[in-house]
């Protein structure tokens, strides 16, 4: 039997999966790494605790294996996306990554607005400037650590950066390039223009490859430390999200995947470039060749409930401080959650915004907070999920993946919320087995990643809506979507408190 291994690198671990090829994760390694939150609205990371943390997962992987290593093919790559790694000319990263949740950025968000216009932007990128993207963060830097930015020559994204130190090679891969704000995406090429205009080279990009491409071998001392074959192939991967719509089988027109890690997306397959969404959506390269997807995203979803647990139940597992939601009735007896803890994304693009407990009412115990939480992450996406259905696409069945498929009233509450049939696949791992699949289908294993979904993926259980309970909820959305609009000015006021 032969293998290949999928490497995830999210914000709060890494996770390894070694699969088999019948598609079945045979052996499965996690290995997590803090975030540096120095004041509100910045999130960053050492890089090197992500070199760390994979090497001794690979390790830990390799030494749990009661196969050959000699039958495992190939590696690849997910990662979270738009992280800023700067590096000087002699491959040494100059400062902490500055991660796609962190929100310092407003001001050259504006600048690039103002530098590019608009419409321009939309043209090249098919993207807003949003604080989470690449772009704005370099130019952070460039303004306010003039010093260290003058010593940067290249930067890199978070798993882009792991793998260049994997392998001693550079590259990027569409997907990813796609979340910077430097990409032609239709053209699939940096873009010349934007860079001009902010005075950045064009080696200060690196060189793009498609995400299933061969970019080398292991170093050999990481051979040496973790037990892998020297030989093992390496494939470049492509941005979590990307990966976690190939590993649910999100590859032809029509289909749709919610995922709820730390953030929360929805996603749709597109074969075109040329849509216009006037930037309410994300828009980015799919890992499959030619291939595009479009996006809502809710900052802090499964980062909204696991603040939510830390913060009041500590030593619980989320199974136990979940524990009672399924009796609470849809809409939490009128107690509504906005989980705007760190700002919001889709559909209102703002960094000031936060989250908001509406309607606390004495009769209200702890399970109607915590399905509170629940049902205002889900509403979030569902804002999404209705930008799509505005710009005229149907969604009636979507695949859900990553926390939100771990719990089954979580799912009914996403079928019943979004109005639409819910698809649990039957061995779920989300981009972990996107990139997985990117080495089956890089090192030959298929002939395309769809022929690789096919024998990988099954869908093991189906949520149908409730009517009862999404005329609930349609009414208790509504409600929802005001929370935005009349907390806005308030939250403006309150943000001098913010340390
Ligand atoms: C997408 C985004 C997040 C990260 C999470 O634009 O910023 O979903 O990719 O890792």
């Amino acid at each position: 039997m032969k293998y290949v291994i999928g490497i995830d690198l999210g914000t709060s671990a890494v996770k390894i999966l070694l699969v088999n090829q019948k598609g079945e994760v045979t052996n499965e390694v996690s290995k997590s790494y803090p975030l540096i939150i120095e004041k509100s609205g910045y999130s960053e990371q050492d890089p090197e605790e992500w070199v760390k943390s994979t090497l001794e997962g690979l390790t830990e992987l390799i030494q749990q294996f009661d196969g050959e290593v000699k039958d495992i093919d190939g590696i690849s790559f997910s990662g979270q996306m738009h992280g800023l790694v700067l590096m000087d000319g002699n491959g040494r990263v100059l400062r902490n990554a500055i991660l796609w949740n962190d929100t310092r950025t407003t001001r050259q968000c504006r600048e690039i607005y103002d530098t590019v216009g608009r419409d321009r932007l939309l043209d090249i990128t098919k993207n807003p400037a949003l604080e989470g993207f690449t772009l704005p963060k370099i130019l952070w830097v460039k303004e306010n650590e003039p010093e260290l930015f003058s010593s940067a020559r290249l930067f890199l994204l978070p798993k882009d950066y792991l793998r260049f130190r994997l392998t001693g090679n550079i590259h990027m891969e569409y997907s990813d390039a796609a979340g910077t704000l430097l990409l032609n995406e239709a053209e699939r090429e940096w873009s010349e223009e934007i860079l001009e205009l902010f005075n950045l080279s064009h080696d200060f990009c690196p060189p793009l490859v498609d995400s299933h491409d061969f970019v080398g071998t292991l170093k050999p001392e990481h051979a040496e430390i973790t037990g892998l074959p020297e030989n093992v192939k390496v494939f470049a991967g492509g941005a979590d999200n990307a990966c976690g719509a190939i590993g649910s089988g999100i590859l032809s027109e029509g289909k749709t995947l919610c995922s709820i890690g730390t953030s929360g997306v929805v996603l749709s397959y597109e074969e075109r470039s040329d849509l216009d969404f006037d930037g309410k959506v994300h828009y980015f390269n799919h890992c499959e060749e030619n291939a595009y997807y479009t996006m809502g995203v809710t900052l802090a979803a499964g980062y909204s409930l696991s603040w939510y647990k830390d913060t009041f139940a500590k030593e619980e597992t989320f199974e136990e401080f979940l524990n009672g939601i399924e009796e609470v009735p849809a809409g939490s007896n009128g107690l509504l959650f906005t989980p705007y803890i760190v700002g919001e994304r889709t559909p209102h693009a703002d960094s000031t915004i936060r989250g908001s407990f509406i309607g606390m009412d004495a009769s209200h115990g702890r399970a109607h907070f915590s399905r509170a939480v629940l049902e205002g992450i889900t509403f979030s996406l569902n804002e999404s999920i209705e930008l799509f259905r505005s710009s005229g696409k149907t969604v009636d069945s979507i695949i859900s993946i990553g926390g939100g498929a771990k719990n089954e009233t979580w799912l009914q509450m996403q079928a019943d919320i979004f109005n639409a049939k819910i698809e649990k696949l039957s061995s779920e791992q989300g981009p972990g087995m996107g990139a997985a699949m990117l080495a089956a289908y890089g090192t030959g294993w298929y002939s395309s990643l769809k022929e690789c979904a096919d024998k990988f993926l099954q869908t093991s259980k189906t949520y149908h809506p409730i009517p009862e309970n999404v005329e609930n909820y349609k009414k208790v959305f509504a409600a929802y979507q005001q929370i935005y609009h009349m907390t806005k000015e308030m939250n403006e006021q309150l943000r001098e408190f913010r340390k």
